[in-house]
This record gives structure tokens, sequence and C-alpha cells, in this order.
């Protein structure tokens, strides 16, 4: 198993935030999807969308994960929320990482991201409606691409981090002693 944590989950769910937290603790690298992505294209991801659309952001998050998985190791991997809904890129994530879904609800999202202007999936009317249609139809997808399931609206960052952490380290353990048995 290579050593890298891959953080997937809705829009909000605070991947960013327990993510470098997270790698800081283990004293691992922390990289982030969109960032790269805005990075290389020296755009936003809304001037992207705006620009040349949604399959467009679509095809740079699958380049985007190929080339990044190449290489990394000891990397926590913060995505972005529709990244995992390509097969291709949940099959990348998961051969390369330990792939934690941080499941949010609906009604967190909207207080989390109320007046925010950089996610175009989530501009203008029914944006309750917007964010819970999304949800129902991602869940199963992101719980399928996952190796734990951790539900994130009532706990801290510290809690969040804590609980991942403990859980890769006795999937380590476990590698290392079977390594070591085979
Ligand atoms: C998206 C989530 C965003 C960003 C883009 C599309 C999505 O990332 O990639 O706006 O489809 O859920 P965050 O999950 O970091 O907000």
């Amino acid at each position: 198993m290579k050593k890298n944590i891959v953080l997937i989950g809705f829009m909000g769910c605070g991947k960013t935030t327990a993510g470098k937290q997270l790698a800081t603790e283990l004293g691992y690298s922390f990289a982030d999807t969109d960032q790269m992505i805005e990075h290389n294209a020296q755009k936003t991801i809304s001037e992207i969308f705006a620009a040349h659309g949604e399959e467009y952001f679509r095809n740079l998050e699958t380049e985007t994960i190929k080339e990044m998985m190449k290489s990394m190791e000891h990397t926590v991997v913060s995505t972005g929320g529709g990244l995992p809904l390509r097969e291709v890129n949940a099959d990348i994530l998961k051969e390369n990482g330990f792939v934690v879904y941080l499941r949010v609800k609906g009604s967190t999202v909207e207080e989390r991201l109320k007046g925010d202007t950089t996610r175009p999936l989530l501009q203008g009317d029914s944006v309750s409606e917007k964010i819970q249609n999304l949800l129902e139809y991602r869940d199963p997808i992101y719980e399928f691409g996952a190796h734990m399931v951790l539900d994130v609206d009532e706990k801290s960052v510290d809690e969040i981090v804590e609980d991942i952490s403990r859980n890769f380290k006795l999937l380590c353990e476990r590698n290392n002693e079977k390594n070591n048995r085979d």
C-alpha cells in the first residue's frame, strides 16, 4: 500500500482544513487538486468553468490526478468535490492511497458556504435544492470510492484528524506485519 491519504467528499465538508492539519501531524506533504488545477491553468476554478465549461474542468481533474499520483508518497491529498464521480478517477485514488470520505449533511454545507462565490455549481437561486440533489446523487458514489467513511457534522477538526490518523496508522501496522509474514 502506498502511504498516502486521500480525502473525498462534498464541497464544504472540510477536506482542505482537515487535510492540512493531518499532513502536519503525520509529517506528510499536502496537495490539493483544485489548487494544482488553478496553478497550472493560471485561472480560478470559476474562470475555468466560465470560459470552458464543466466538462473541460472534469478533464483537467482526470489529467491532474493521473499526473499527481505517479510519484506520490507520504502525502495527504484533498480532492475537488466532484473528482471521485468519474470511475477512472475513483479507481486511481483507491489504488494510490487510503481514501477517506468526509460525509456531511446538506444543512451543514449550506451553513458553511453561505455567501460563497467560488463554487460555480452552487451559484444562483435554489442553492438548498442544488445541494440536496447533488448530495443525494453523490453520497453512494463517495461511499463506494472510500476505504473509510467519517460523519463530520458534529466533529471538530482535531477529532476528524485523530480518527483518520488512528485508522491509517492501524492499517500501516497491519500491512507491515503482513509484509513481514510473507
Ligand atoms: C466541485 C467542488 C469544488 C471544485 C469545483 C467543483 C464539485 O471543490 O472542484 O467547484 O463538483 O463538487 P471543493 O470540494 O474543494 O469545494
